[in-house]
């Protein structure tokens, strides 16, 4: 079975068709910009415009790079204040043409890898964070989800956890694989301390240089492992959650 997932990130709105059975792309996908400021109007055109690049006629999964409750997008973070208690699910769906289903971005990708990639039949208590312009969670306990944890959130030394150690801020400060893989340690102990998961999966496009961080961590108990869908791991997770609505 296939259906259509989107991913609304900071720098580009990615989708494509997924294979829900491999849990991977159906086909190539197409990338647009995301619009600055990231309002809701122009990035319902960017959706719409990736869903149009192919011919695609049933329902579509959405990502959200911010908190989400039955369709309505609650907080903006990284993205235009507008979308904040806005029916997005509405809006998207108006300007596709297509049932929508709309989820957080991390919530997604975590999704996704629990199917498909490093979290694949793993029990107990398994953190997923995703590393870029925020620090994305997905919380999953015996495999399932709850949503809109955001532990990217979370204050830490008197800062919000993601402006100190998302890959935003190694951009940004120009810090060294070592400086900023420190940073990420403290939040990683701060997260094991409040949920002891067994598994830590860090995402993000950053998941494909593991080998540059990962091993500069210590003293985290949980076992820390890369994202394996990486780059596509929310789109499959949007696919995910849409075919999951349209059945229920
Ligand atoms: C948002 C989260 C999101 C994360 C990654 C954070 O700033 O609050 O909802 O999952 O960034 O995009």
């Amino acid at each position: 079975m296939q259906i259509f997932g989107v991913d609304i990130g900071g720098s580009g709105i990615k989708g494509a068709p997924v294979d829900l059975d491999r849990g991977d792309l159906a086909q190539e996908r197409h990338k647009v910009l995301t619009p600055h400021p990231a309002t809701p109007e122009g990035v319902a055109g960017c959706v719409a415009e990736v869903v149009g690049h192919f011919d695609w006629q049933g329902p579509v999964g959405v990502t959200f790079p911010g908190v989400v409750t039955d369709g309505i997008t609650r907080t903006a973070a990284n993205v235009d204040k507008g979308w904040i208690d806005m029916d997005a699910r509405a809006l998207l769906a108006e300007r596709i043409g297509r049932p929508v289903t709309i989820l957080n971005d991390a919530d997604a990708a975590g999704t996704a890898e629990m199917a498909f990639g490093a979290g694949r039949g793993r029990k107990g208590t398994v953190i997923v964070l995703t590393f870029g312009t925020g620090i994305g969670s997905a919380v999953f306990t015996d495999g399932l989800l709850v949503p809109n944890t955001e532990l990217g959130h979370l204050e830490l030394h008197g800062h919000d956890a993601e402006k100190r150690a998302s890959t935003k801020a190694k951009e940004d400060e120009d810090l060294s694989w070592q400086h900023w893989a420190h940073r990420v340690q403290k939040y990683l102990r701060h997260v094991e301390m409040l949920f002891s998961p067994e598994l830590f999966v860090i995402g993000g496009g950053v998941s494909r240089k593991a080998d540059k961080f990962l091993s500069l961590i210590e003293g985290v108990r949980a076992e820390m492992v890369p994202a394996e869908l990486q780059n596509n791991a929310g789109i499959v997770g949007a696919a995910m959650a849409a075919s999951k609505s349209s059945v229920s």
